[in-house]
């Protein structure tokens, strides 16, 4: 069996951020997001790994590698256009040739790995094996209704009226069938060749459609409360590990990790956090739920419940909270007499001040 990873797409929900980055390498406890995706992949033994990108120069080759980390060779597929996940897959029919694949969407975190429903594609081999968890806003998904035997009838793509609360997650297992699927469904009306329709074909065409409830923990990290969401759930699993250095005036609680080179002086971390690599802190209070990446620099400044990506700089800032700050970004406190906040802000910014 193959894997197919999704990691094209436009990311417009995490601007300013995606314009950048790609989604799938935003971090999540300092690591990608596509890092986990491909944990998860690796354990179920599958031959090799495609990815598909949505730019040549994407920085996820770069990123990712060519899957020697994950013992399992990765070829990487330029999807032209975000025309879809079914036309993401269209685009990698040549690498799928006439295997079996399980399909991951590149920014869907499920640290407790997809054994669950592989078991259950293993045991049935239908022409598609779909997994589903309850959510309280169904209309932000594809949605599964399911009959009194919880057998699929029906699938429908983001529904303005949802008639189910049972939400798709992104994996997906296939046979071959679904080549047949997407050869014969049209664009949808937003314009894309949708995943949802092409099982739907499927359905209609008699062929089996089986889903699982899958009963671990799982999020679609398209979003950024979703990504801090994730990022305190995953660092709190967190074991300590303190390889940096720590001077004797500072405190720091259970389940930090401080990677090898980084720096903390007279300062304050409290657990769950991470620390990356060549980061430096000085006079400030970190944590909880907070991720710091490499290179940063914090100084007499208070951080918790965020994300801060690499070579971010915090000076004088007394309350950061709940916030996810791009790479490079600086952030500096008032610094003289004059009151208010002085911003230097990019398109699509989000930024809440005190009033
Ligand atoms: O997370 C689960 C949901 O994912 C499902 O419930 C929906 O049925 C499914 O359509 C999908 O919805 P999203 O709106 O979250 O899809 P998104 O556009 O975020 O794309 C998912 C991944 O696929 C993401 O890593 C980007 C990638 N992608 C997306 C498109 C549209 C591609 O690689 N190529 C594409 O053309």
């Amino acid at each position: 069996m193959k894997a197919l990873v999704l990691s094209g797409g436009s990311g417009t929900r995490l601007r300013p951020l995606s314009y950048s980055l790609p989604k799938q390498l935003l971090p999540i406890a300092n690591r990608p997001i596509l890092e986990y995706a491909l944990d998860a992949i690796q354990r179920l033994g599958v031959t090799e790994i495609g990815i598909v990108i949505g730019t040549p120069d994407s920085e996820i080759p770069a990123s990712i590698g060519d899957g020697s980390r994950w013992d399992t060779p990765i070829t990487y597929i330029h999807q032209d256009r975000p025309g879809g996940l079914a036309h993401a897959v269209r685009t990698a029919q040549p690498f799928l040739g006439s295997d079996d694949f399980v399909m991951y969407l590149g920014d869907n975190v499920m640290p407790s790995g997809l054994e669950q429903i592989a078991t259950e594609f293993g045991r049935w081999r239908p022409s598609a094996q779909l997994a589903a968890h309850k959510v309280p806003d169904p209309g932000n998904f594809g949605v599964v209704e399911l009959d009194e035997k919880r057998r699929v009838v029906r699938l429908v793509e983001k529904p303005s009226d949802p008639r189910s609360d049972l939400a798709l997650i992104g994996v997906y297992f296939f046979t071959p069938a679904i080549h047949e699927a997407i050869a014969s469904i049209r664009p949808s009306a937003r314009g894309e060749l949708e995943i949802t329709d092409a099982v739907q074909w499927l359905l209609e065409q008699g062929r089996t459609v089986r889903v699982v409830e899958y009963d671990g923990y799982w999020k679609d990290a398209g979003q950024p409360d979703d990504l801090l969401e994730c990022n305190r759930r995953l660092l709190s699993d967190l074991s300590s590990d303190i390889a940096g250095t720590v001077d004797a005036a500072s405190r720091i609680g259970p389940q930090v990790v401080i990677e090898a080179g980084a720096r903390i002086e007279r300062s304050r971390v409290e657990g769950p956090a991470i620390i990356g690599t060549g980061t430096v802190i000085e006079d400030s209070h970190i944590g909880p739920y907070t991720a710091i990446g490499r290179d940063c620099v914090l100084r007499r400044s208070r951080v918790a419940d965020s994300i801060l990506l690499d070579r971010v700089s915090v000076v004088q800032v007394s309350a950061l909270y709940g916030s996810l700050i791009g790479r490079r970004a600086s952030i500096v406190g008032g610094t003289g007499a004059e009151a208010g906040h002085r911003l230097l802000v990019g398109d699509d910014a989000a930024i809440e001040v005190a009033a």
